[in-house]
Formats: structure tokens, sequence, C-alpha cells
């Protein structure tokens, strides 16, 4: 797919990576639909960042803890911009919990925005076009077992597998892969030390930046062969040994 005048929608677009995403498909000639949900002023900035690029670019907010509230940024992202022909379920949330710390409420507090709204959005996006891409969010750690963080790794590796069952289902119009970040970012809130705590070894000892995890998306949209793939950009994290 040539990204030049194609539409997408980039769920928490408006910080961090889904930023660095935006900025990749505006680079690209594409149009945006900046998803946030709290981020109004950064999105607002982004989009006047975008449009300077000479793209097309618009904001929609949605607080992705319903079905009602996915179906409407569907629709209000399609109301705004017309049919989409990528969609980039980037929204997420990350909390550290153990089995014994989650409880219901913070299990749904993940499984919305990380699994269940996924997979609605692709639902609705496959809805409103035959033809295009959804890319979803993933981790390196959907290849282990982190009991530091059971319901958000579990909201990945469900991700990951609707991901394959995606790309059987949709094709041969609409590929659905996943981009699998290693650490990237400190959580909001957290500094760099973060990373340097819990990161733990790379095996290529590399820092992974947004532009890499963009780079990685952008590779999977405009390759037309790729279906079902998990692309891991972690310097090699997925592999073990820590
Ligand atoms: N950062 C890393 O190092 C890393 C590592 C592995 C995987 N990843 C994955 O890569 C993706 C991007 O990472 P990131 O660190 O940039 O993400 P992030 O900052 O944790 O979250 C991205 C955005 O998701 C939106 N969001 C959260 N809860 C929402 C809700 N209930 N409804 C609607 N939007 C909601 C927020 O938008 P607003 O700000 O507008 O509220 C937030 O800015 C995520 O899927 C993440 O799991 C990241």
């Amino acid at each position: 797919m040539d990204l030049k005048g194609k539409k997408a929608l980039v769920t928490g677009g408006a910080v961090r990576i889904g930023r660095a995403i935006c900025e990749m498909l505006a680079d690209g000639g594409a149009d945006v639909c900046i998803h946030y949900s709290r981020s109004y002023d950064q999105a607002c900035s982004l989009k006047d960042d975008l449009e300077k690029r000479g793209v097309q670019a618009h904001i929609a907010e949605a607080n992705l803890m319903t079905e009602t509230a996915c179906t409407e940024l569907m629709d209000k992202a399609v109301a705004l911009l017309g049919p989409f022909d990528i969609l980039i379920n980037n929204a997420s949330v990350f909390n550290k919990q153990t089995l014994d710390e989650a409880d219901m409420d913070v299990w749904m507090g993940e499984m919305w925005p990380n699994f269940f709204a996924p997979v609605q959005l692709m639902r609705r996006f496959a809805k409103q076009t035959s033809k295009g891409k959804v890319v979803n969010m993933l981790d390196r750690r959907v290849t282990s077992l982190d009991t530091a963080c059971v319901p958000y790794l579990i909201s990945k590796k469900a991700l990951e597998e609707v991901t394959r069952m995606g790309a059987l289902h949709y094709a041969p119009g609409i590929s659905v892969n996943g981009v699998a970040p290693g650490a990237v970012l400190p959580p909001p809130g957290k500094d760099e030390q973060y990373i340097v705590d819990h990161a733990g070894p790379v095996p290529l000892e590399v820092r992974v930046t947004p532009r890499d995890i963009a780079s990685a998306v952008r590779f999977v949209l405009e390759n037309d062969t790729i279906t079902g793939q998990v692309v891991f950009v972690d310097g090699g994290q997925h592999l073990g040994n820590g």
C-alpha cells in the first residue's frame, strides 16, 4: 500500500509512540484522524503540525471503555475524514498488578482499552471498507510470562491471538498485523531510571525509539504480502534470557 492519499485512524495518537506513528503516516502522505482521550492540547498541536506537512488531520475524542464508545469513535472519524484505509490500535493502559492484586475493576480497566476496544474497532473498520490494513500495538512480553503485570500482559496476549484470527478472517481484503515494542518510553509519570531498572538485558544493546516503532508500522503497512505477523521491535529481548 502506498500511504499517499490514504486515510488512517490512530488511537491514542496524540502523544508518545502514537504521535510518532501519526507523524510517520503524514510524512508518507496519509490523512490522519488522531484519536485522544485526555490529551486534547497535544492532539490539537499535532493536528496543526500534520497539516503543515500537507495532509488533512482531524482529532476525535473517546474513552474506549465501552462498545458504544468504539462505535461512536469510528462513526465520528468516518464523518470527519471519510472511509479509512488504515487502523492503528495503539491506545493502551499499563499497570503493574499481580494475580493477587488485580480485582475485576483492574482487569476490565486493562482489557477494555487494550483488547476489547481494538477488537470492536477492527470490526467497525471492516464494515466501512473492504480493503485496508490494521496494525495492533502489542508488547515484546507477549512471548513471556511476566507475573508482575498480569492483566496488561493477558490483554496483549489476547490481542496477539486476535491479530492472527483477524488476519485469517478479514483476508483477502484486509491485512492484520502486530508490532511489539520493547522498552521504548517509561510509563507516564515515571522517568528514564524506570527503563534502566526494569528494561532488562537487550541482546543488540540498543535503545528502541518511537521512530523505530513507527518505521516498523510503516513497513507492515507498505508491504501487501504480510498478514498475521508480529514484528518485534525490541533489540531481540523477546528471544529470552531476561
Ligand atoms: N512505551 C513503551 O515502552 C511500550 C512498550 C511495549 C509496548 N508498548 C505499546 O505501544 C503502544 C504505545 O505505547 P505508549 O507507551 O506510547 O502508550 P501509552 O502512553 O501508555 O498510551 C497511549 C494512549 O492511550 C490512550 N488511552 C489510555 N486509556 C484510554 C482509554 N480508556 N480510552 C481511550 N484512550 C486511552 C491515552 O490517550 P490520552 O493521552 O489522549 O488520554 C494514552 O496517551 C501501546 O499499545 C503500548 O502498550 C509500549
